[in-house]
């Protein structure tokens, strides 16, 4: 069997001839090795960019392929150099939009709406702020009307001289993407340009995607507030974002370098060198460090502490707040967290402070752990809870505390349907209480 050293040899330049993001299957058969033995090379390589601050270098994986690409904080010095080319960490789903948009354009941000069945608006700004996408002129419709065309750089990074000479093969690295003809684009892009002009059935989805609106839930954990969160976003249709799940998302990534999450010098470093995105979706948030969707490995009890302790300290604070005012300020929103009507968005059009007993809490977390076949006891998940309380609530910084014009709302022994129409009847009558006052020249 070939040695660590030199199949971690083989792999780095595997991945460095490649350029393109390439299969894992595909390079576990050139490299001759099982898909196990390939996953811990991968691992041991990652690290290894990671650890050493004279590699400019990370190793990313999108879905089930992997590719070499340059450490984020150098990006700036290397555009100097180089037109920023084929940027080979996005998405499915931004590859989807991209396609969307090149086989249509021109295009509103609702038609791809339609024709993906999902919200798409973060995307396409992600994929505006890449050069990817451009918007040139509006369409005379409510709603979105922004017309988008894919701008020269795609076609510069995707070989084309224009979208006429894309094949379904060159642009459509996933084939879920393919699944959209022509033909059948157009005709739902017809229905629905229909629909837009028809503005006498304007719903709630309409109205608050019309005018922003960006609702604020904070509260200690296990109140209940993502519950809530996701179920009043999904009722007004606009999108929910989990900032909870960014300080987890960092707090993986501390734990899985060996690094002491409370330690701001070794975390300010690795902040340095981390990408955290976050992906929304009506279908739920995803939420990637460094390309890797870390979605589904952040709701550990180990990993809860570590975002207690992360989120305690300013820089991590600032990285996340950034990210968190950036999306607010493009789209509507519910945002839940611990501080986001009181310092993240201090002007949110509406802010709920969620609570229960920290035993009702501790109840709940117990027995979604039993649900989910993790052994748990209800002592220790009580005593855990209480110290996190006391860690979020005394912190020097961006404590748990309710703002002074948010809404108190205790959910102990009350059902997500009660408290959901309660709190849609607040958010109606709160925007309506701000659309009557007069503004002032
Ligand atoms: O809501 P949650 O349990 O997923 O949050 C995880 C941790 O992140 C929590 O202990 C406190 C911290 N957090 C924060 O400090 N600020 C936020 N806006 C969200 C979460």
């Amino acid at each position: 069997m070939m040695s660590d050293v030199k199949a971690l040899a083989l792999l780095e330049a595997f991945l460095f001839a490649a350029g393109d993001p390439i299969e894992k299957d595909k390079l576990a058969d050139l490299m001759e090795v099982s898909a196990q033995r390939l996953d811990l090379l991968l691992d041991q390589l990652k690290r290894r960019y990671q650890i050493d601050v004279w590699s400019g270098l990370r190793l990313s994986e999108i879905n089930d392929k992997v590719a070499l690409s340059t450490k984020v904080e150098l990006g700036e010095s290397l555009s100097l150099l180089f037109d920023p080319r084929n940027r080979q960490d996005l998405s499915q789903a931004s590859y989807e939009v991209l396609a969307v948009i090149a086989y249509s354009e021109p295009v509103t941000r609702s038609e791809i709406e339609m024709v993906r069945g999902v919200n798409s608006d973060s995307i396409v700004t992600r994929l505006i702020e890449r050069g990817l996408v451009e918007q040139r002129g509006t369409l005379d419709v409510p709603g979105r009307p922004g017309l988008l065309y894919v701008s020269e750089q795609f076609l510069a990074d995707f070989g084309l001289k224009s979208t006429k000479d894309l094949e379904a093969v060159d642009l459509l690295m996933y084939d879920e993407a393919a699944e959209y003809p022509d033909e059948e684009t157009e005709i739902k892009l017809n229905e629905l340009a229909a629909e837009n002009a028809d503005s006498g059935r304007q719903d709630a989805k309409d109205r608050y995607s019309n005018e922003t609106v960006v609702i604020a839930i904070d509260g200690p954990s296990g109140a209940g507030k993502s519950t809530l969160a996701r179920e009043l976003a999904s009722r007004l249709s606009i999108l929910f974002l989990d900032t909870g799940a960014m300080y987890r998302a960092l707090g993986l990534k501390a734990l899985r370098m060996g690094l002491k999450p409370s330690d701001e010098a070794e975390i300010q470093q690795m902040l340095a060198d981390t990408d955290l995105d976050v992906e929304l979706s009506p279908d739920g948030q995803r939420t990637f460090v460094d390309g890797i969707d870390v979605t589904d490995d952040i709701r550990t009890p180990a990993v809860s502490q570590a975002a207690s302790d992360i989120s305690a300290l300013s820089v991590c604070r600032h990285f996340c707040v950034d990210r968190q005012r950036a999306l607010a300020e493009r789209q509507s929103l519910v945002l839940d967290g611990r501080d986001i009507g009181t310092y993240v968005l201090p002007d949110a059009s509406v802010k709920f402070f969620v609570t229960a007993s920290p035993e009702v809490r501790a109840k709940r977390r117990y027995e979604e752990m039993l649900q989910k076949g993790e052994s748990s006891n209800y002592d220790d998940v009580l005593l855990e809870m209480k110290q996190r309380d006391f860690n979020d609530s005394n912190r020097a910084l961006a404590p748990t505390k309710q703002a002074d014009d948010a809404i108190f709302i205790d959910t102990s022994g009350r059902s997500v349907a009660d408290l959901v129409e309660e709190m849609l009847d607040l958010v109606n009558k709160k925007m309506n209480e701000n659309a009557d006052v007069p503004e002032r020249d």
